[in-house]
């Protein structure tokens, strides 16, 4: 009880609470002075009502004034062993904080081996335990959906979850790495540099590369233009980068649609898709290595995930595929 805004209000609280439980003792006190003496017969007042409604001076009840007492001992005793007179704790020193803290704590006790044994095991393993899931999804339900939808499909600018289609990776530790740290997706805008002109060009090469209908002269004048200012992020043939997050442009998924005229604004104005790093959102959340462990599986396990690579010693020779393919692989090769 220290949040009063001045001193004056505790001693106020406290004046009040007991003056009312002193003043109504000394009151009842007062009017229960007399009692009746053995076949002593109570006197009617002055009064009578409607006819035959009289006023005897009887004294009050004894069982009532027993109760009546007894509320008042128990506001003594609740009013020293708990806080309500002002600033005063209480002998006990119980608090509603103190009260949710300990709550929390024995639910930490209790999940804690639990959280501690997912985190003990893989995230392809994890992803594939029912228990771990319902916790995931819990989860997910409380950090992402908000932005991902809570059957993780996404939305315009945010990314669908449960395909295989990557802005950065679907392997485990990719996952993790996303959903820890975050990731900020910079398309620059490049109106200006193409103009309005070479923008519609380079948007229907776009247009072209995932074979949606599209002007063939333009999409022509285009690639070279592609080649020039786009390729260093989407690769020269367009399926993207996962160290940059940019979009493969050769398939049907769009995060910011697909149209001539989204590709166009893409373009000119730029995009600029935020993930929030969660490790942060989540601040000193208790077991939030675990959470973020067991969030990971369960969008490795949505269905789109990627199998981790081998180990290097069993990698077969064909795996050492060229790094600057690294966003290229769609489908992945399982080990
Ligand atoms: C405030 C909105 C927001 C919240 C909350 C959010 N995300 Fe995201 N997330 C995004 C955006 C936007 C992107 C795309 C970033 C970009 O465009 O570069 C993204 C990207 C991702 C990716 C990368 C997808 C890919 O294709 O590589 C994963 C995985 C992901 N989020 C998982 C999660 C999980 C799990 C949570 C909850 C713990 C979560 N996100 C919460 C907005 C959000
Ligand atoms: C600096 C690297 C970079 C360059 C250069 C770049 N892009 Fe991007 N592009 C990105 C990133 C990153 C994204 C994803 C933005 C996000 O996540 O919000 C993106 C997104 C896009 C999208 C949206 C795709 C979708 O699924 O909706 C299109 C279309 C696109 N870029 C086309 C281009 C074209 C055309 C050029 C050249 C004129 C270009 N980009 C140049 C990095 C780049």
């Amino acid at each position: 009880m220290s949040d009063f805004t001045s001193g004056f209000w505790p001693i106020y609280i406290s004046v009040i609470t007991l003056v009312s439980i002193i003043g109504t003792w000394v009151f009842l006190k007062s009017q229960t002075t007399r009692k009746l003496a053995p076949g002593e017969k109570a006197e009617l007042m002055e009064h009578t009502w409607d006819g035959d409604l009289q006023d005897l001076n009887n004294p009050l009840p004894r069982w009532w004034l027993g109760l009546f007492n007894g509320t008042l001992v128990f506001a003594v005793v609740y009013l020293v062993l708990w806080p309500g007179l002002g600033n005063y704790a209480g002998v006990l020193g119980w608090t509603s904080k103190g009260e949710y803290e300990a709550e929390v704590k024995a639910a930490e006790a209790k999940f804690q081996p639990i959280y501690a044994k997912f985190l003990g095991q893989n995230i392809v393993a994890v992803s594939s335990d029912p228990e771990a899931l319902a916790i995931g999804k819990n989860l997910f339900l409380t950090y992402c959906s908000q932005c991902h939808g809570s059957d993780a499909a996404g939305a315009r600018g945010f990314p669908n979850l449960t395909d295989k289609d990557w802005l950065y990776g679907g392997e485990p530790d990719t996952i993790v790495a996303t959903i820890t740290d975050g990731r900020a997706g910079v398309m620059p805008a490049m109106g200006e540099a193409l103009g309005p002109d070479g923008t519609k060009e380079v948007a229907n090469y776009v247009l072209s590369l995932s074979g949606r209908p599209h002007d063939a002269a333009l999409a022509a004048a285009g690639q070279t233009k592609f080649a020039e200012n786009c390729a260093a992020c989407h690769m020269p043939d367009g399926t993207g980068m996962h160290a940059l997050g940019a979009p493969n442009l050769t398939d049907s998924v769009w995060l910011y649609g697909g149209s001539e005229g989204a590709i166009i604004e893409t373009i000119t104005k730029g995009r600029n898709g935020a993930m929030p790093g969660m490790s942060q959102t989540m601040g000193t959340t208790s077991n939030k290595e675990a959470k973020l462990h067991l969030l990971a599986a369960y969008v490795y396990g949505l269905g789109g995930g990627t199998p981790p690579a081998a180990p290097a010693a069993e990698a077969p020779v064909a795996d050492d595929a060229a790094p600057a393919d690294a966003g290229a692989t769609e489908a992945p090769a399982k080990p």
